[in-house]
């Protein structure tokens, strides 16, 4: 990577989900002992930093996006120790370390909210939403769908934009500016490179609580106070050595409103939803990527690349569907799926998404060739967006293979906390190893060659011919990518050397759903 721009600019960072990543404890359920005795595949990988999803104590409402204590670790998941010890080992083998912020709410189990609700005059309340009254203060719709207000005991509401155990905070307290202020340094004093923040967006409300209303600001979402939350926690992150990164998950469709959180002062880098949501069309993806490149160029930040994560379908499965768009309004659950056509979508996608300019994401499993289970039984599904939503985000969650021939695939002794299905026998980390034609390797070899690629850290991009249905680009004088998303073969332009494809060529055609990474003649020539 070059050594004159920050690491995050064009890092590629895997998204460790620790109840699912190795269970070291035997119970079933991921921890710390197995991340730091997995440590060698993120090596292996090629890798640049981790994003550990939360660990902190919590009554796991919802998979441990309901923290109530920031400060600790959870005991499913180890100690403070381990966590540190890990963060040491991580950076022994060259990986970066970042955790995950929930600074949108906590756990009802938190000694705030307990306070808060134990005794109506007690100074806590004000660190939530509490409003008195006989009906629901408002008709808004949370994000897991359902009303967003819940009756205390004494006849109170307070707010919930998720699941009542995750109360909102109230970001116009300093008192919740000035925790948070400390959470930050807390983890940045233990050495991590970065925090991923949660619900980025969603921080401000108007305490007029107006109603939703189409042509006007939204309540809650994106509002403009919340850039100066970011601002204060880039003065504290740029307070220590070593290039400090803030990433926020926010959930935008407008690319300028959502540039806003990349000022020079404000957060480093932010997710691409827009990417990982958009069609397996030609047209559409270019247009995605242009509308990424223009925002992000516009404040100088680095676009990031993402196509998975904890919350969304697995990109096999989605890529194998007849509408291959993500939202959280169409639910496709069940719908059929191509699971070959999947995963050569899947391989072409990892060759576009590691040669863009900018910081590409890996959700555990995806370098795996992992699909969605959506075979997990009503009565097994955890995730509390089920309920509301009928959608359930457990089938990405599903417990890594590791080796063997049948779960729990060396992932734990015991039954994993979600089913792993059988036929992740032939995606075992164990099978795909050496095989030449593997997901794996395919991703440990494109990882390998966009960290020795120059073309691929300072070159621009720019866009070449190519038929319809094609995309086709150059990074820097003499490297190419080319993904072929129409339903027929398609010439490949000239070049000295094909340096990795995501599939078989057919001679010198590059095969429907299929993406090669080139090597040009040199210019002049
Ligand atoms: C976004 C997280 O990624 C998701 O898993 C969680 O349910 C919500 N924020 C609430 O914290």
């Amino acid at each position: 990577m070059a050594e004159s721009q920050p690491w995050w600019r064009d890092a590629v960072i895997y998204q460790v989900y620790p109840r699912s990543f190795a269970d070291g404890d035997g119970d079933g359920i991921g921890d710390i002992a197995g991340i730091r005795r997995r440590l060698g595949h993120l090596s292996d990988l090629g890798v640049d930093a981790i994003w550990m999803s939360p660990w902190y104590p919590s009554p796991m409402a919802d998979a441990g996006y309901d923290v109530a204590d920031f400060r600790d670790i959870d005991p499913v998941f180890g100690t403070l120790a381990e966590a540190e010890a890990l963060i040491t080992e991580a950076h022994a083998a060259g990986l970066r370390m970042i955790v995950d912020i929930v600074p949108n709410h906590v756990s009802s189990a938190h000694p705030w909210f307990r306070k808060a609700l134990a005794d109506p005059r007690a100074p806590e309340r004000d660190l939530f939403w509490f409003r008195p009254g006989e009906t629901m203060p408002t008709a808004w719709v949370g994000e897991f769908g359902g009303t967003t207000w819940t009756r205390t005991a004494d006849g109170a509401w307070y707010l919930h934009l998720f699941t009542p155990e995750q109360p909102d905070l109230n970001w116009g307290h300093p008192g919740v500016r000035a925790e948070f202020e400390d959470i930050l340094r807390f983890w940045l004093d233990r050495g991590v490179d970065g925090v991923r923040i949660d619900s980025a967006a969603l921080l401000c409300k108007d305490p007029t609580l107006p109603p939703v209303t189409e042509g006007r600001p939204h309540p809650f979402h994106d509002l403009d106070e919340v850039h100066e939350v970011y601002r204060a926690w880039r003065r504290i992150s740029d307070t220590y050595p070593g290039d400090r990164a803030l990433i926020g998950e926010v959930w935008l469709p407008d690319a300028e409103r959502f540039a806003h959180y990349l000022r020079p002062d404000e957060l480093h880098a932010a997710f691409n939803f827009d990417f990982l949501g958009c069609a397996w069309e030609a047209g559409k993806m270019r247009a995605c990527i242009d509308r990424t490149l223009d925002a992000h160029a516009a404040v100088g930040a680095p676009p990031t690349w993402v196509l998975s994560n904890h919350d969304v379908t697995r990109h096999v499965t989605r890529y194998g569907r007849a509408d291959t768009t993500f939202s959280f309004d169409n639910n496709l659950d069940g719908t059929p799926v191509d699971l070959e056509q999947g995963t050569r979508r899947a391989r072409a996608a990892a060759l576009l998404s590691l040669s863009l300019p900018g910081a590409a994401y890996v959700y555990q499993g995806e370098e795996l060739g992992l699909w969605e289970n959506e075979n997990i039984a009503a009565d097994q599904i955890q995730d509390p967006m089920y309920a509301r939503r009928g959608h359930t985000r457990d089938g990405c969650r599903v417990p890594l293979p590791w080796s063997g021939d049948a779960p729990p695939f060396e992932f734990s002794t015991a039954e994993p906390w979600l089913p792993q299905p059988a036929e992740w026998k032939d995606r075992t980390v164990q099978a795909q190893t050496g095989d030449p034609s593997s997901m794996l390797e395919l991703y440990r070899a494109a990882i390998r060659m966009r960290r020795a690629e120059p073309g691929l850290h300072a070159g621009a991009m720019t866009w070449a011919d190519a038929a319809p249905g094609v995309l086709a680009y150059t990074r820097g004088p003499d490297f190419a990518c080319v993904v072929n998303m129409s339903g027929a073969a398609v010439a490949l332009p000239d070049h000295d050397s094909c340096l990795l494809a995501s599939g078989p060529l057919d001679g010198v055609r590059l095969p429907p759903d299929t993406a090669v990474w080139l090597r040009l003649p040199a210019r002049g020539q």
